[in-house]
């Protein structure tokens, strides 16, 4: 089985030059947060740097980004220290049932294996409110669990989980969402090269 430990250590290290590279909020952040409601409670579970966690509390919610990367809440606890960073790990992050209205998770499932998926998006399924929403963006293609050169560091071996198309949507469809939203595009340069998969979803 795949070391999320070993996962981590790789972000830790190359936490500055990802930042550095991948500052944006991410793709399609807009369409999400339309759907939530004004001041709403958002988790950015494997939140990095923290760009979207930012960015939805420049847009007035309130924000929980969570990542098991000391490193990289290091950088995003000093781009806003208005948002509540904390270590935790996506796999067993509890709320109460209806807390939150949204969950954003950016490519952060693709680095836990595959057979936790279910019980994380079921989980995160309870924890939305009825109208809640998730945000899930992957590597997509020939479904397949790997270790890949991370391009930022190639001497780093990256546990990654690559999802099929039908694979991620039928797994959110199955533990309580409904797909409202798709997108793909091709990997861009300094990219992981894998298709990316954006998905939005409302809770059924
Ligand atoms: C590819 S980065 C994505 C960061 C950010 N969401 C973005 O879109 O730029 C993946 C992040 O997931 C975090 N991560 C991986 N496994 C995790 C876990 N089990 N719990 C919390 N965070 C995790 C990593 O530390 C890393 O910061």
């Amino acid at each position: 089985m795949a070391s999320n430990k070993a996962v981590i250590s790789t972000y830790n290290k190359i936490a500055k030059v990802y930042a550095n590279t991948f500052s944006n909020p991410s793709e399609h952040m807009d369409e999400f947060l339309k759907l939530l409601p004004e001041n709403g409670k958002v988790l950015d579970a494997g939140c990095g740097m923290g760009a979207d966690s930012n960015y939805a509390h420049s847009k007035g919610f309130k924000v929980i980004g969570i990542d098991m990367s000391e490193k990289m809440l290091e950088i995003a606890r000093g781009n806003n220290s208005n948002v509540d960073f904390r270590l935790a790990d996506i796999k067993n992050i509890k709320f109460a049932e209806n807390e939150l209205d949204g969950v954003i998770a950016s490519f952060s499932l693709i680095h836990i294996p595959k057979e936790n998926i279910p019980k994380i998006l079921r989980r995160f399924a309870l924890f939305l409110k009825p109208s809640g929403a998730i945000y899930v963006s992957v590597q997509a293609g020939e479904s397949k669990e790997i270790f890949i050169d991370e391009p930022l560091a190639p001497e780093e071996k990256l546990f990654l989980n690559i999802f099929s198309f039908d694979e991620i949507k039928n797994i959110l469809i199955n533990e309580g969402f409904e797909i409202i939203y798709q997108h793909k595009r091709s990997p861009r340069k300094k990219e992981l090269p894998f298709t990316k998969l954006f998905i939005i979803a409302a809770k059924k």
